[in-house]
């Protein structure tokens, strides 16, 4: 890994471990993109961009010898803003105090840091090695510092802006992205992951255009509609193969990513917070922080864009302690009983994994406050002792006697008008001055962006976590935001509450979840609504979704890796028929779904009968045999149920000396075609044992050959492998 500068050529060359970044600064002082891919030898790559036509563009400011050879709108931009000439999107835009809105950001220095810093008060990639680039509009006294960092472990590279307003006057951001970056030709797919609830995380392949490509949330929240990554890839650029670029951005509010191809047949991709419903004053000598956005590059495709991300999160992003430690082995019982529990019930479930392998209980909604459906008690995290006699110690107790830990849900962010808190602090809720509130679940979101409303949630989930015996919590946050409004605070100001949203809820993560790091956090949002790096960062592993169908699963997870390591996603066995689509699946094939993931279990032991305890406790040890290559693994997708009757996940340690894959078909075809997989990943010159088929093959002939696969009669089977070297 190395960032240099080549004195002579102005140019920037930023190395990671197979990748090459490379801008340089031109004779007016911008900073124009050259390259990023693949790793390569540092010549002055200016002559690949394209020239395009010139004849009727408008020069740079104040430039009156211009013969048609500089203007902004055909530059290929690091940071792009508005006013100059450049009639693509920007990623500034900002207000001074005369009422223009025009920003010329140039070459003012850089420095190379030897430790990347820490974003105040939003989570980032740690790292190494930082180039701060200095731009500076001598006009307005206006400055954006360029934050990039490359990895020697990982093919991505983490970009962010720093503005500073240096002037005696406010400005006013009106956007403020974290990145623009320029692509050469034109020719390029984009792909998105949108959804809902139950239904998360769905790949969308389209091609780009002439024009603006964008995907956005306006939710204050990184959603379940789309999720706030993009991919751009070429034409040709397959699973396995081609150029794939990804940006993830590091941020849970609203964002927007965009790719605009342009006439000069460069295509600019740019974005960070969305500039929808957004401004920001700046007074002097004030900086706004932008987050982080995350750049992957493979040559390998699809699946190389995302092994570079696993890599980058799993090394870089998830808490160090937890990231590759075996997670909680859980029992949830929340499809066990919904609200309707008591000590008795929730005892006979905990009796009925003894012997499993199952560690943790984890009681769902339901505990607190008068919570007996969900119309009340959001707000008030104190037991609710009608449901619960003795308390909650007691049932703590009773499973800490049986050698388990304890987890308890909780929903921090929230709020029920049928609430101790709503009756004692009723503009605590998030509203508008005059209008009737917007009910989702019964309940309204709590105002994060006030530091009263912060110090409540904190004192009163840390009280919880204090006094008793508490080792994991379920965190969700079932609703979104829909009146963009915080009490008290001055009207031209409003324009900052879905950003203040987002770093009230970093505060409130950093006070408790940080403040308490013997307890392990899962993050939740009605489902994975919520599913994005800056929330992995402060938990190891997210509910990828309330739909726990195993034929759907594979869909939601398949999807989901894309960006996101397997041991990011809660997976969790469920009962059948499926509460969510009333579908029979097969024990066998509900476990090895989930245990593709963080697993567990959700669903009414005391049903089980003596064969499912043992299936279970055998399914567990079999997790176990594969826990460290769903916590550390190379992740390869093989077949792809969205165009398919089929799905495949191989897994490959990094010193590729074992691997497991996980078969599975959705519906059994009479007289079916034989069903072939070619393992990917392996050493082609070692030798694997794979004891189900009693076998030893080269890797090469596993690629290569590959195996025909043999699922039993029936829909939605599954069949596993393991490959050990010899
Ligand atoms: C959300 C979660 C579920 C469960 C319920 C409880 O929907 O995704 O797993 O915790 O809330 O109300």
């Amino acid at each position: 890994m190395s960032i240099s500068f080549d004195k002579s050529t102005k140019t920037f060359y930023l190395d990671g471990k197979n990748v090459t970044y490379a801008f340089f600064i031109n004779s007016r002082g911008f900073a124009e993109h050259l390259y990023y891919g693949k790793k390569i030898h540092h010549d002055f790559y200016l002559y690949t961009r394209a020239t395009g036509t010139t004849s009727v563009l408008a020069s740079a400011p104040g430039d009156a010898g211009y013969k048609g050879l500089f203007s902004y709108d055909s530059m290929s931009p690091e940071l792009s803003f508005f006013g100059t000439g450049d009639y693509k999107e920007c990623a500034v835009h900002a207000g001074y105090k005369e009422g223009d809105r025009l920003t010329e950001l140039l070459f003012d220095g850089y420095e190379i840091l030897a430790e990347k810093p820490k974003i105040s008060g939003m989570p980032s990639l740690d790292g190494g090695e930082t180039l701060v680039v200095h731009l500076y509009d001598k006009v307005k006294d206006f400055g954006a510092d360029l934050y990039y960092t490359v990895y020697d472990d990982c093919d991505v590279i983490a970009r962010r802006v720093v503005y500073t307003n240096h002037a005696q006057s406010e400005v006013k951001l009106l956007r403020a992205y974290s990145f623009a970056m320029g692509l050469a030709g034109n020719k390029y797919d984009a792909i998105s992951l949108f959804g809902g609830w139950a239904k998360e995380r769905t790949p969308e392949r389209v091609a780009l255009h002439h024009g603006v490509f964008s995907i956005d949330s306006k939710q204050a929240s990184s959603s379940a509609k789309l999720n706030p990554f993009m991919a751009i890839v070429g034409k040709e650029t397959t699973e396995t193969q081609g150029d794939a670029y990804g940006f993830s951005l590091v941020y849970s509010s609203s964002y927007i990513l965009k790719a605009e191809v342009a006439t000069s047949g460069e295509t600019v991709v740019l974005g960070g917070i969305n500039d929808f419903d957004f401004t920001w004053t700046l007074s002097e000598g004030e900086s706004f922080e932008t987050p982080e956005i995350v750049i992957a590059y493979s040559e390998d495709g699809i699946g190389g864009m995302s092994r570079a991300f696993h890599d980058a999160f799993r090394e870089h992003l998830i808490d160090k302690k937890r990231v590759k430690s075996p997670r909680p082995l859980l029992i949830n019982n929340w499809e066990a009983t919904y609200f309707n529990f008591n000590y008795e019930k929730l005892a006979a479930i905990v009796d009925a994994v003894e012997g499993t392998g199952i560690d943790t209980f984890v009681l769902d909604d339901g505990w607190f406050g008068k919570r007996d459906d969900d119309s009340s008690g959001l707000g008030d995290w104190y037991v609710n002792e009608n449901k619960l006699s003795g308390g909650i110690d007691r049932i703590i107790n009773y499973v800490n006697s049986k050698g388990m830990k304890f987890g308890l849900w909780f929903e921090p962010e929230m709020i029920n008008e049928d609430s101790d808190l709503y009756r004692a602090h009723p503009d605590y809720a998030i509203g508008a001055p005059d209008r009737p509130r917007c009910y989702s679940r019964h309940q309204y979101v709590l105002d994060l962006t006030r530091s009263d409303v912060c110090d409540y949630i904190v004192n009163s989930v840390n009280t919880m976590l204090k006094n008793h015996n508490i080792e994991y919590v379920k965190w969700d946050y079932n609703r979104n935001v829909t009146e963009f409004f915080s009490f008290g605070r001055a009207p031209e100001r409003q324009g900052e509450f879905a950003h203040r949203y987002a770093l009230g809820l970093y505060d409130i993560c950093e006070r408790i979840v940080k403040g308490n790091p013997d307890v392990f956090f899962e993050g939740c949002s009605g489902g994975g609504a919520r599913f994005d790096p800056a929330i992995l960062y402060y938990f190891p592993q997210i509910w990828t979704s309330d739909d726990s169908d195993a034929e759907e699963r594979t869909r939601i997870q398949y999807g989901t890796s894309l960006v996101y390591p397997l041991s990011a996603m809660s997976c969790h066995v469920s009962a059948v028929p499926n509460h969510q689509v009333g579908r029979n699946t097969p024990l066998k094939t509900r476990g090895d779904i989930a245990h593709l993931g963080a697993t567990g279990y959700e669903l009414d032991t005391t049903k089980f009968t003596d064969d499912d305890k043992k299936a279970v406790a055998s399914q567990i040890l079999e997790y176990k045999k594969m826990e460290n290559l769903v916590l550390e693994g190379d992740l390869y997708r093989i077949d792809n149920p969205f165009d398919s009757n089929y799905f495949a996940f191989a897994i490959v340690s990094k010193d590729k000396s074992e691997a497991h894959l996980t078969c599975y078909r959705t519906l059994c075809i009479c007289n079916a075609e034989t069903h072939r997989v070619k393992m990917q990943g392996l050493d082609p010159n070692k030798q694997y044992y794979i004891p189900e088929k009693q076998m030893i093959l080269h890797g090469s002939t596993l690629m290569n050959v590959g195996m025909p696969i043999n699922f039993p009669k029936g829909d939605y089977m599954t069949v596993t492998y393991h490959f050990e070297e010899k």
